[in-house]
């Protein structure tokens, strides 16, 4: 057994294993619904979240399994001081695999270091967030059918916006990938992205302020929403948040099989009136994490 911290920790072969049990799922989730019956998952969220926790907590009861936690860090004994190790050692003693996310970055890490149970990094802080990671590339994989020779453009907070350095990382492996990395100038993918996925690989990228200029190359568009909470001034948020905003308008240049993604929450950043586009894949996407999480589950626990 082992812990999910960076999506590097999987190889592309292990990707395809998921893409491919997950897929298996959603074809036929009967096969799955006892799977992890007699298992506990616990989602232990020291951050606000939707999608993810449910997703995971959707994704072990469809397995038969059982979940518990706390959805927020005022809930649990953080607020009285304990450490995370000390927290992780415990709730090891009540869960066979434990989901956390944490606002600072290397929590899962140091969580994973504390237990003999499989810990997922469900985000941490501004730096990574591997199972938003593999909805993203179950998502790619349904809508083109491939990862190869796709240009994939990423709008919005490239700096604070974890799942986009997973999803860069991820997607640095691929052939023929190439980035266009759009973005205010004070909300640039950090230099260590750029550095250890995009250049160490020869990938080709181009750093844009327009998202229109970038428009027409693109086969998929990953709109990101600027992260308020890791501002240190809500001035500097309040300017920099409708940098882009996504409508129908600005879509009359783009590829016919562009495929739109966002991790979500969306803010402001993708009209509704986009919603209706068939390009428009964000719900679609937020479908795909239940069940790549499925076959998360399933695979650190050794029963796929
Ligand atoms: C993302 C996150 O938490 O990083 N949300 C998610 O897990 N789907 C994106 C965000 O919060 O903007």
């Amino acid at each position: 057994m082992r812990s999910l911290i960076d999506i590097m920790q999987l190889t592309t072969a292990e990707i395809d294993e998921l893409v491919a049990l997950g897929s298996d799922i959603i074809a036929n989730p009967e096969k799955y619904a006892h799977k992890c019956d007699g298992k506990i998952l616990a989602t232990l969220f020291f951050e606000p979240s939707t999608r993810t926790r449910l997703s995971f907590e959707s994704a072990m009861l469809s397995l038969g399994g059982k979940v518990l936690g706390f959805s927020e860090a005022s809930s649990s004994s953080a607020a009285k001081g304990e450490s995370v190790a000390d927290t992780i050692r415990t709730v090891g003693c009540y869960a066979d695999i434990i989901a956390m996310r944490h606002p600072k970055e290397g929590a899962p890490l140091v969580a994973s270091m504390n237990t003999s149970v499989p810990v997922i990094n469900a985000g941490d802080g501004g730096h990574n967030h591997p199972t938003q990671t593999l909805t993203d590339l179950l998502t790619i994989h349904h809508e083109k059918g491939h990862f190869d020779n796709l240009t994939v453009g990423l709008c919005g907070d490239l700096k604070f916006g974890r799942t986009v350095h997973s999803l860069i990382a991820a997607m640095s492996r691929y052939t023929g990938t190439k980035f266009v990395l759009i973005s205010p100038e004070e909300l640039k993918v950090p230099s260590y992205v750029k550095e250890t996925y995009i250049k160490k690989n020869n990938i080709p990228y181009e750093q844009v302020t327009d998202l229109e200029e970038a428009m027409p190359k693109l086969d998929i568009l990953y709109m990101t929403r600027v992260q308020r909470e890791r501002f240190f001034n809500e001035e500097d948020y309040l300017r920099l948040k409708d940098s882009y905003i996504l409508t129908p308008d600005k879509l009359k240049t783009a590829k016919k099989d562009l495929t739109i993604l966002h991790p979500l929450p969306r803010v402001n950043e993708i009209s509704v009136a986009v919603d209706d586009d068939p390009r428009a894949a964000y719900f679609r996407q937020v479908r795909y994490g239940r069940f790549i999480r499925m076959a998360l589950i399933l695979t650190l626990l050794g029963l796929n």
